[in-house]
């Protein structure tokens, strides 16, 4: 079983999915930090150097490549990877999968973004609040259409990594 946990960058995807990969005994996978691995760079240094198609191509790559490997994994990819290319179909189309949306309002990702920005190539130029959450909201606006074809969306504001891990286990199982 592949679990593959979708959302806005700052919703939670790491956090919940290295929790929910320790109780299901599962191996964790965080599709930025196998790029990060697989191209010996931070994710900010091959924005600045390639630039962002360079690395939507690679994000694309390393997904298929760990779908093909992987058996039981929880596996958290960036924010941008289900809206960009055939990405979202190749989720949706490869068996054994289940995803799940983590939901999280404007407010609530602002305020975990503000101190966060810099590893974050797409926010790293906002410097206020007002700022972050204009970006956000757009942004959201525009991917929601992508992370709503998950096959669960579950409502992380106000809950805790072990209430999700639990939601999720729930679903599975
Ligand atoms: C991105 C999200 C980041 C990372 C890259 C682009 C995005 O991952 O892949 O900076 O397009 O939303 P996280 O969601 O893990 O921060």
């Amino acid at each position: 079983m592949i679990i593959i946990l979708i959302g806005y960058m700052g919703s939670g995807k790491s956090a919940v999915g290295k929790a929910l990969a320790e109780v299901l005994e599962y191996e964790f996978i965080d599709l930025d930090q196998f790029i990060e691995e697989r191209e010996g760079r931070s994710i900010s240094k091959i924005f600045e150097n390639q630039g962002e198609i360079y690395f939507r191509k690679a994000e694309s790559k390393y997904l298929s490549l760990v779908l093909e490997k992987s058996e039981n994994i929880v596996l958290a990819p960036g924010g941008g990877t289900p809206c960009y290319g055939d990405n979202l179909k190749l989720l949706k189309n490869h068996s054994g999968i289940h995803s799940f949306y983590l939901k999280a309002s404007i407010k609530t990702l602002a305020n975990r973004l503000l101190s966060e920005t810099a590893k974050r190539p797409l926010i790293a130029h906002l410097t206020s609040e007002e700022q972050i959450v204009e970006f956000i909201g757009k942004h959201l606006f525009e991917r929601s259409a992508f992370y709503s074809q998950t096959d669960r969306v579950l409502e992380t504001d106000e809950k805790s990594i072990q209430d999700l891990v639990e939601q999720i286990v729930l679903a599975l199982f």
